[in-house]
């Protein structure tokens, strides 16, 4: 059971007038990757068979994951009762597949799934405070406060599980490092440009058009992260890879992020000449 559910949002208080077409599309491609966490829930199933506690712990986040789809969804829908969530999840789930039928992780160990699972949270952490810091429509920003506490309590669910994890299969400060960036680099993946072109564009998805969903999708979500919202989940994903003796490097990685994020979103948007 989560710790809200959809009454919980004042949906009366919607103001079509401050909807940003930006953030439309943002909506609509997070509304599908959140949903389909049910694919993550088997996977995870199959990764942690053994552990009765933490295949439990899954469930209660995998029905959390769908209920900030289907809010997000629902607010689209709002925003543009033209959006079809149930087509777009369909073409998003042809084109994307989560490897459900690993029975080991595809990070090399149980703790480096932990780390990796860990870094996914701060990433969503960061993202939909972001979010709820620039909207300006009232539902919307509800929402977002509302996804954004959710995942700072995931986060802390698998950071918890991590720790018990790391006295069985310890990992290195190095290796522990490794998986968070190589996590982190996919903040781009495959994944969320086949979500952008499923929810928000018409026509096949295809892979060669890869390139362009990216340029589209990046030069709108990277103007939207605050450096305030990038220190807080930069700082958790520190502490995830073992670096929390060293609060330095939190801040400088949180301060270039900041700095590649504002240069790209610049760059993406430039007019072409
Ligand atoms: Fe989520
Ligand atoms: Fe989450």
């Amino acid at each position: 059971m989560g710790r809200w559910n959809l009454d919980a949002i004042n949906w009366k208080a919607f103001d079509p007038a401050k909807v940003d077409p930006n953030l439309l599309i943002l909506a609509k491609t997070a509304s599908v990757v959140e949903y389909n966490s049910a694919d993550y829930v088997s996977y995870l199933h199959n990764v942690f068979s053994d552990d009765a506690v933490l295949k439990k712990a899954v469930e209660g986040w995998g029905q959390e994951e769908i209920q900030h789809g289907l809010a997000l969804a629902k607010w689209a829908k709002l925003a543009d009762p033209s959006f079809d969530f149930e087509k777009s999840l369909e073409n998003f789930r042809e084109a994307f597949k989560v490897p459900v039928e690993s029975t080991t992780s595809i990070r090399g160990s149980r703790s480096a799934e932990l780390v990796a699972r860990c870094l996914v949270e701060c990433g969503t952490t960061s993202y939909y405070s972001s979010l709820a810091d620039v909207a300006e429509e009232p539902v919307f920003k509800q929402v977002c406060q509302m996804i954004a506490a959710d995942e700072v309590h995931h986060y802390t669910l698998f950071y918890r599980h991590l720790q018990n994890y790391l006295g069985r299969e310890p990992m290195s400060l190095l290796e522990r490092c490794k998986v968070a960036v190589a996590r982190s680099m996919e903040a781009s993946s495959e994944e969320l440009l086949f979500a952008y072109a499923a929810t928000n564009l018409d026509g096949d998805i295809r892979y060669e058009d890869l390139p362009v969903y990216n340029r589209e999708y990046l030069g709108r979500v990277c103007g939207i992260y605050t450096l305030k919202n990038l220190r807080v989940g930069i700082k958790m994903g520190c502490r995830a890879a073992g670096l929390e003796k060293f609060p330095r490097v939190a801040e400088v990685v949180s301060r270039l992020v900041y700095h590649v994020f504002q240069s790209k979103a610049r760059k993406l948007n430039r007019p072409a000449a």
